[in-house]
This record gives C-alpha cells, sequence and structure tokens, in this order.
C-alpha cells in the first residue's frame, strides 16, 4: 500500500532517531499544519469526513521570522524533540468527527465545588478543544479570560492577537489599552469586570508574524461552546460585544454593527449591548465615534445602576456650532 505523507514523515523522524538527532526545530503554525495532514489521511482513509477531506493541505511555511514570539516557540524544547512529534503524527486525535461531518461541540459536564473551580476546568478543556484544532487554521496556544469572574459587566472580544498570545491575556495589545480608557471613563478597572473572547485561539495566516485576522464563522461556531458556558458559569447582568465578530457569533447575526447598537439584545436572557471594537476607535479617532461607543457604555452603565455624573454624561460629546 502506498504510504502516506505523515508515514513518510514518521519514517524520516525514525531515522533522524537512529542517527541520535533527538531534537528539531518546529513552530506552532508547522505543528498544525502536520497536524491537519494527520487528520485529512486518516478521514481519506477511513472515508468519513468529506468535510476534511476537501480541505486543501496548506504549504509547508518559511523558516519563522527571528521575532521574540518565533523564539520562544523554538525554545521551547519539550515539544520539538523527534518522540514528541512521532507521538504529534502517530497519536489517536481524541475526537474525530462525527457521522454527519461535525466535530462534538459538547462541553462535558464539569464537577467543581466553586465558580473558580468549574472556571478552571473549562480553561482545561479549552486548551484541548479538538473542534478548533480540527479545523487547523487556528494557532494552538489557548488564550482563555482575565478579571474578576464574580462580576456584573463582562466584555467579550473577538480573538487574541500576537501580543495576546504572546502574554496569553486578553486585550494586552494596542486594543487593550484603548479599551482600559474607556474602563477607566467608566469608573470600572480590568480587575471588577471579566474579559473574553469569542475565540479563543489567534487566527493563523501564511507567513504570520505580527499580523492578524478576524475568525471566520466556521472558527467562531466551534469555538462558540466554550464562551457559553463562560456566560453561563458568570451569570453577568450585562455582557458588552466589542464588534461585529462577538455580535456575529453572540446573536446569529450577520446585521451590520451599526444597525445593532443602541438597544439591548439577548444571549440565553442575559442583555447584550453591541458597541465598535476598541480597535475601530484606533482607527477611526474622531469624536463623533467615540461618543458612539460612549453612548453605548452609558447605557451599560445605567442598566448596572452605576451613578453617572453630570461631566460622564457629556464626555465626547461633540460641540454644538
Ligand atoms: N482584539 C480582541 O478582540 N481580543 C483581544 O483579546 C485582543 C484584541
Amino acid at each position: 500500500m502506498a504510504s502516506t505523507f505523515p508515514d513518510l514523515v514518521v519514517s524520516y523522524l525514525k531515522s533522524l532517531e537512529n542517527r541520535g538527532i533527538v531534537q528539531i526545530p518546529i513552530d506552532d503554525e508547522a505543528r498544525s499544519v502536520l497536524r491537519k495532514w494527520v487528520i485529512s489521511a486518516r478521514a481519506a482513509k477511513a472515508s468519513i469526513s468529506p468535510t476534511l477531506a476537501k480541505l486543501p493541505p496548506r504549504p509547508i511555511p518559511d523558516p519563522p521570522p527571528s521575532s521574540n514570539e518565533a523564539n520562544d516557540e523554538l525554545s521551547d524544547t519539550s515539544r520539538n524533540t523527534i518522540s514528541s512529534l512521532r507521538a504529534l503524527l502517530t497519536e489517536t486525535p481524541q475526537e474525530m468527527p462525527e457521522e454527519n461531518n461535525q466535530p462534538n461541540l459538547t462541553i462535558p459536564e464539569l464537577a467543581g465545588n466553586s465558580l473558580e473551580e468549574n472556571l478552571t476546568a473549562l480553561r482545561l478543556i479549552a486548551e484541548r478543544w479538538q473542534p478548533a484544532r480540527i479545523l487547523g487554521t487556528l494557532r494552538e496556544t489557548m488564550v482563555f479570560a482575565t478579571g474578576n469572574p464574580h462580576t456584573d459587566l463582562m466584555l467579550i472580544g473577538e480573538a487574541p492577537g500576537f501580543q495576546e498570545e504572546r502574554l496569553r491575556e486578553p486585550f494586552v495589545g494596542p486594543a487593550g489599552e484603548k479599551l482600559n480608557a474607556i474602563l477607566k471613563a467608566m469608573g470600572r478597572s480590568r480587575d471588577s469586570i471579566y474579559i473574553s473572547n469569542i475565540v479563543k485561539f489567534r487566527p493563523s495566516l501564511p507567513h504570520q508574524t505580527t499580523n492578524n485576522r478576524a475568525p471566520n464563522e466556521r472558527e467562531i461556531a466551534y469555538c462558540l461552546p466554550i464562551i457559553a458556558k463562560e456566560i453561563e458559569l458568570i451569570r453577568p447582568k450585562v455582557i458588552v460585544a466589542l464588534g461585529a465578530t462577538a455580535a456575529k457569533g453572540l446573536l446569529g447575526t450577520t446585521s451590520p454593527l451599526s444597525t445593532l447598537r443602541g438597544r439591548f439584545h439577548y444571549f440565553r436572557g442575559v442583555p447584550v449591548r453591541v458597541t465598535y471594537h476598541p480597535s475601530y476607535l484606533l482607527r477611526n479617532e474622531e469624536l463623533s465615534e467615540r461618543r458612539k461607543v460612549w453612548e453605548d457604555m452609558l447605557a451599560v452603565m445605567e442598566l448596572l445602576g452605576m451613578p453617572i455624573s453630570d461631566k460622564q454624561r457629556e464626555y465626547f460629546r461633540p460641540k454644538q456650532h
């Protein structure tokens, strides 16, 4: 029988081991490409997943640039031993797609005794979330959430970017700085709210360095059970969906963001206010755009019964001529 690509790679890795080479450099993207090839080859062999079999293999990326991030990945030596790579290529994935070609999107029952324990359990599930791995279009590092789970206010963005993946915390890059400024104007700190993303993995791009992209519909759908469970656990009084991607995921709509603003929507009974993503404000600094986001936040503050001063009500109001 003809050898598959993973079979050939495994025998090449064995030949390296036989020559005493125990470690080779490989980054997350290459690892994800290899994994995808294994899954496609298995799906083709078993003829159970036309969807996955249809996905074209991505080319092996160029050697990574010499950014700190890439160096960090390459210096993660435990993951780069030949034996760990062989395991990657020969291990049985935890969950292959079901008969209907959908991966299993069910979150197992969480048996913790407290909110913290259940969130820790959910974080571990997210860490190994097979639907995201199967796609092969999301990077492997999982970025969970930050802040106070005992909160009335939950903010949901789209997905981690370069800085968030590096520091494993949502909104720590330039968009995060803008978000912090908005929170400060509201009189809230990051420690008093819970901040998460609709997708927990940085969407990948060919030859990716610091560049980011928004998650696509399938990536959002495959990750939605995680954020849905977070919302169920946190039970905030209100959610702010930061940007169209979060709104699309939570509300299942493709309506333009401008038409979703100005009223409360609901996700499983929890009020959701939709506003522009902080990175939109980095690109559009006009007072009028800042005021739009601020009006959304004033509505949220009112719903939460937060005190609002006259000065706060006037923030970012364009001057009348
Ligand atoms: N943008 C997002 O939507 N989320 C982050 O965590 C960072 C940037």
